[in-house]
């Protein structure tokens, strides 16, 4: 969609402050477009495929923000932390400033991929019960898995506080104590506790897809980026 707007509303809308602020850094001439300084906060700029730099630094405009990230262990979720650094600090802050979410959480300790945006709308739609958007976890549990335990899996377990049993859509086996677990719902610390109820244990936790989408063999743990159409049409 073409959109034409100020370059102050540009970079105030990218997350890069108040009006006045954004002002302020484009007369400084610390803005470029499509590679040329642009010192006029006034200049109409076409949004579309648009590329600017603030302080040397490379942006792409996005009118809404998608975007993955391989969280590491020993970051927290919410925004507000108390043992742990939050993974929100893993963004750059324009982005933060932008009031990205995090759909659905990773426990502390779990890996993988997880996905942000600010488009209220899409959060709804990717966390809603009523979409049960499937996600992999990788397991690695503490003992060999066999097939009991793996048909207990797959025909469902009673978890304490949950009115029936709960089953995984698919469970692969990937090595003796490593399975690929797909689940629908996202309840709280639903891995371990089915793993738990299967008289095992979960060492570790990295989550490897979520709906169509696999998680970047090429994204190290603790980067972003953003989600292409190609990706979101691989989730909606
Ligand atoms: N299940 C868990 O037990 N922990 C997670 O972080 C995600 C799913």
């Amino acid at each position: 969609m073409h959109k034409i707007i100020s370059l102050e509303k540009v970079l105030q809308k990218q997350g890069f402050g108040s009006r006045k602020l954004c002002r302020i850094i484009i007369n400084n001439g610390e803005v470029t477009v499509n590679d040329v300084v642009c010192d006029n906060p006034d200049e109409m700029i076409d949004t579309n495929h648009l590329r600017f730099s603030v302080r040397g630094e490379n942006w792409e405009y996005h009118e809404t923000s998608y975007l993955m990230m391989n969280k590491p262990a020993n970051y927290e979720c919410s925004r507000k932390t108390i043992h742990h650094p939050t993974i929100y600090s893993l963004l750059p802050y324009p982005i933060v400033q932008r009031g990205v979410q995090c759909i659905g959480r990773l426990d502390e300790d779990t890996t993988g991929l997880i996905l942000l945006s600010d488009d209220g709308q899409f959060i709804h739609k990717m966390s809603s019960p009523k979409h049960n958007v499937p996600k992999v976890y990788e397991v690695v549990c503490k003992h060999d898995i066999d097939h009991s335990q793996i048909s207990k899996l797959l025909n469902g377990v009673q978890l304490m506080d949950e009115p029936l049993p709960i089953a995984a859509l698919a469970c692969e086996s990937i090595s003796p104590n490593t399975i690929h677990l797909t689940l629908s719902e996202g309840k709280y610390h639903q891995v371990k506790r089915m793993i738990a109820a299967v008289s095992n244990r979960v060492v570790s936790l990295n989550r490897i897809k979520i709906g169509d989408l696999d998680l970047p063999i090429d994204l190290p743990q603790g980067k972003w980026r953003w989600l292409s159409d190609s990706d979101l049409s691989k989730l909606i």
